[in-house]
């Protein structure tokens, strides 16, 4: 599409100013162009940097480190590289003085401590917005359990933004002197949606603390913890820069920490046990989270990750990012059949305004009936693209956005435990045609106009090609299975 490209960057002039990030690209994800990848799953995963598991590398041949928080040289060697990872967070966060950083596995982790630990009761209320990803809706299971109320905030169709109006009337049904959590996330893993932070204080105003899911948001937008003020912050470092994988975290703002009231005690977690006295003292702040041993070894790679992001620039890579979104929208949306019926169908905004750069969509035969996500996927592995297809484990988002009802999902769920993605799918067929899923493209650090292009020449080639010319899926439903929708 090299045609296309001068008009890209006629209509995109700020991408020009982003060049610092095609010298990172050459320096240090040389791996992306040696081997021709297009890689489109940044949401999914962040890429890392040559340089940060070279740093990482050097540091584990230098240094003698031993399972933390005992008195020997080796283990304080690693409690000090944890305890400086550990302020590098909280700084990177803005959050010095104010927050408390848990080290958890990735964000589900996080997630699933504040479940776990809510004081849930009957008469307070869990609010979660439709748009989230499972690991947050998971948490209802807990409030159900304690007996509070469990509630969803709808989306607007079809932006799928949090519907304002819908949210402040639940956000009004709490009762202050119960616990209520509202739990939503900053940036949607399904559309891209940025959803707006100013709820966070519309919240606290009403009597809720917040649960921001920030795993989407933070590889992209600097969250500022002094700007705004969640209870509870959940991050996976792997999605931010790419290594290590197995660490996330979870801020607790030191405001909330009383609130949460651990279920359990493990190894770590106590500053005193006793079997005959059949007691605890969990000992204070995030001691009292981590469970057993950390991945020590790892969380070195947390700072150095952090400099990499800051080194690359935040507001770099937005405007990047912003452009390529941009570009990308409207060159989908421009994509026509011979009879003038559109390629593709987008969900979520169709403009750049308050979105990141994940894209999803699905595509159209001249005669509008829906490509199978699946194959288009196997498509795109032979043309060396990754993406991502599914639910992306953002079940309500994919409900909103394929305007499937209750009635729907409740045939799924009357298959019992037989029913995965590919069985949802066929009993929809059964039920009239409607679909659950889509492909998603997502842009990120190391992202570049190229990436962009070859994409969009993908997508070209479906134009006025039917289902029986785009061929089935060369595994079948069975097969499938073994492939988990998720991230
Ligand atoms: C918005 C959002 N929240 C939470 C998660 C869960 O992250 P992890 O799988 O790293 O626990 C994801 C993962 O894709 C996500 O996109």
């Amino acid at each position: 599409m090299v045609t296309v490209r001068p008009r890209f960057l006629e209509t995109h002039p700020a991408y020009a100013g982003t060049s610092a990030l095609d010298d990172l690209r050459a320096a240090e994800y040389g791996r992306l162009d040696a081997q021709g990848i297009v890689y489109l799953d940044y949401t999914g995963g962040g890429l890392h940097g040559d340089s940060q598991v070279r740093d990482h590398a050097a540091l584990l041949g230098q240094q003698v480190f031993g399972n933390p928080h005992s008195a020997s040289p080796s283990s304080t060697a690693m409690t000090n590289a944890v305890e400086k990872a550990r302020a590098a967070v909280l700084e990177y966060f803005n959050a010095t003085g104010e927050y408390t950083a848990v080290f958890t596995l990735n964000a589900s982790g996080a997630l699933k401590l504040v479940g776990e630990s809510y004081p849930f009761e009957p008469g307070g209320r869990l609010l979660l917005t439709v748009d989230n990803h499972n690991s947050v809706n998971g948490i209802r299971e807990f409030a159900r359990v304690k007996g509070a109320a469990v509630d969803y905030a709808p989306l607007t169709i079809p932006d799928l933004r949090i519907d304002r109006i819908a949210t402040d009337a639940l956000l009004a049904q709490a009762d202050p002197a119960r616990p209520n959590l509202f739990a939503f996330p900053a940036q949607s893993n399904f559309s891209g949606v940025k959803h707006p932070l100013a709820l966070i204080d519309a919240a606290h105003g009403r009597g809720w603390q917040v649960l921001l899911d920030a795993a989407a948001f933070a590889p992209t937008n600097r969250l500022d913890l002094r700007a705004v003020s969640p209870d509870f912050v959940a991050v996976s470092f792997y999605k931010m820069f790419g290594y290590p994988t197995g660490v996330g975290c979870l801020l607790i703002r030191d405001t909330a920490l009383a609130t949460l009231q651990r279920p359990w005690f493990a190894g770590g977690t106590v500053n005193f046990a006793t079997v005959q006295g059949r007691g605890h003292v969990l000992a204070p702040r995030e001691a009292g989270f981590e469970d057993g041993t950390l991945n020590y070894l790892s969380i070195p790679a947390v700072e150095i990750g952090l400099r990499h992001l800051e080194h690359a620039g935040l507001g770099a890579i937005q405007t990047r990012i912003a452009c390529l979104t941009d570009w990308l929208l409207t060159e989908l949306q421009a994509l026509r059949h011979g009879n003038g019926s559109p390629v593709v169908r987008l969900y979520g905004p169709s403009t750049c305004e308050d979105r990141g750069g994940t894209v999803t969509l699905n595509f159209y035969d001249p005669e509008g009936t829906l490509l199978d996500f699946r194959r288009i996927e196997e498509l795109a592995g032979t043309k060396g693209i990754s993406l991502r297809t599914g639910c992306f484990c953002n079940p309500g988002a994919g409900e909103t956005a394929g305007d499937l009802t209750e009635d729907d999902m409740r045939a799924g769920l009357a298959e019992g435990s037989d029913i995965t993605l590919p069985r949802f799918l066929q009993v929809m067929q059964q039920r009239g045609g409607k679909t659950l899923g889509a492909i998603r493209v997502s842009l990120g650090l190391a992202s570049n106009i190229a990436d962009v292009d070859r994409f969009l020449q993908f997508a070209s080639e479906f134009r006025d090609q039917t289902p029986a010319a785009v061929g089935a899926l060369t595994v079948d439903d069975a097969n499938c299975r073994v492939i988990r929708d998720g991230s």
